[in-house]
């Protein structure tokens, strides 16, 4: 439909000038100012670095050129060391990669995966809240929905053929609202299925960084294996243990070690009593004696629900 020669009714008869016509145009002088520079993110806080890459918070200027409201961004680079290492960027590219099929509010969200004159990057959304491992991170928000939410990502990921390999609080973000969201997908690899189906779409036969953390990996991983669900599943539960409690559940001891010293982590007293077997479950050494992340999420979940009916029931006869 054409716009031409359209006017207003209440304009039909009038003799003032005619009102120019609305066009969303950003302005000139913005464009003018960033759409000839070559680089696309302008990096400006570094918000944290690992042993291979480092994280920004960045303005990505296409969106400042054409007046986003929201131009603000993360942008993951490798260090400047391992920039030019092929093997690294590889590595960050199937990162992302895996990280852009996987579309759940429990996960960073990816956008961009980029070539900078500083090198291969990718942006992401730049995440408000605060990492699980800061201290105070919690008590704003409950604990017990916020770790069924993490258990459904996780089972999520599983149901996926995708395994992270790196669950840990540093590696976990509360966001404001309760919703907790996992990053640093850098060791993801797809989980091999016993009836050797083909892997997670995202994830090729190429090399994976062999990392994994010493105070968060199962003892099956410690001696050498893959990343996998049961891996996962005592990670994240070492790492529910101390959202609840602000400890380590094995006293900052490998799971190894723990398992030689007949280590036996209590429950922490923040902990709800029917949700301990569970949690005590998936710190287990033993696979087989691990739950599956849906099945402590229907456990967070059930409780969740069966707190809030009785919690009501009390209201009825306070009120
Ligand atoms: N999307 C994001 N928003 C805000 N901060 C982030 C984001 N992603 C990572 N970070 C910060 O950067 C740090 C390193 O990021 P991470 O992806 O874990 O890198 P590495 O692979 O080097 O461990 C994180 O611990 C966190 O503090
Ligand atoms: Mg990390």
């Amino acid at each position: 439909m054409s716009l031409q020669g359209y006017a207003p009714a209440h304009a039909a008869h009038s003799t003032a000038q005619p009102r120019r016509r609305f066009r969303p145009r950003p302005p000139r002088a913005r464009r003018a100012r960033f759409a000839d520079r070559e680089e696309r993110f302008l990096l400006q806080r570094l918000l944290g670095a690992g042993g291979v890459c480092e994280v920004w918070a960045a303005l990505d200027l296409r969106r400042v050129e054409w007046s986003d409201a929201t131009p603000q961004v993360a942008v993951k680079r490798l260090l400047p060391d391992l920039a030019r290492n092929f093997q690294a960027q590889l590595a960050l590219a199937q990162e992302f990669c895996i990280l852009r099929q996987v579309a759940h509010p429990g996960v960073v969200r990816v956008f961009d995966l980029h070539r900078e004159p500083f090198g291969l990057c990718y942006s992401m959304e730049l995440l408000r809240g605060r990492r699980a491992d800061e201290a105070a991170a919690l008590p704003d928000a409950p604990v017990t929905p916020m770790v069924a939410r993490f258990f459904h990502t996780l089972s999520f990921l599983h149901a996926q053929g995708i395994a992270h390999g790196d669950i840990k609080p540093s590696n976990l973000f509360l966001e404001p609202g309760g919703r907790p969201v996992l990053i640093d997908f850098n060791v993801a690899a797809a989980i091999v299925r016993a009836d050797r189906s083909l892997p997670a779409r995202g994830l090729r036969e190429s090399p994976r960084l062999e990392a994994y953390n010493v105070l968060y990996s199962s003892p099956e991983r410690l001696s050498g294996g893959q990343p996998s669900a049961e891996d996962d599943v005592f990670s994240a539960c070492c790492a529910v243990y101390e959202l609840f409690s602000g400890a380590h559940p094995f006293q900052r001891r490998s799971s190894k070690e723990a398992e030689e010293h007949g280590l036996t982590p209590s429950r922490p007293p923040e902990l709800p009593v029917l949700l301990w077997p569970a949690l005590r479950r998936g710190l287990s050494f033993r696979i087989e004696d691990r739950p599956s992340a849906a099945a402590l999420r229907r456990a967070f979940a059930s409780w969740n629900t069966w707190h809030q009916c009785t919690a009501r029931v009390r209201n009825l006869f306070t009120q």
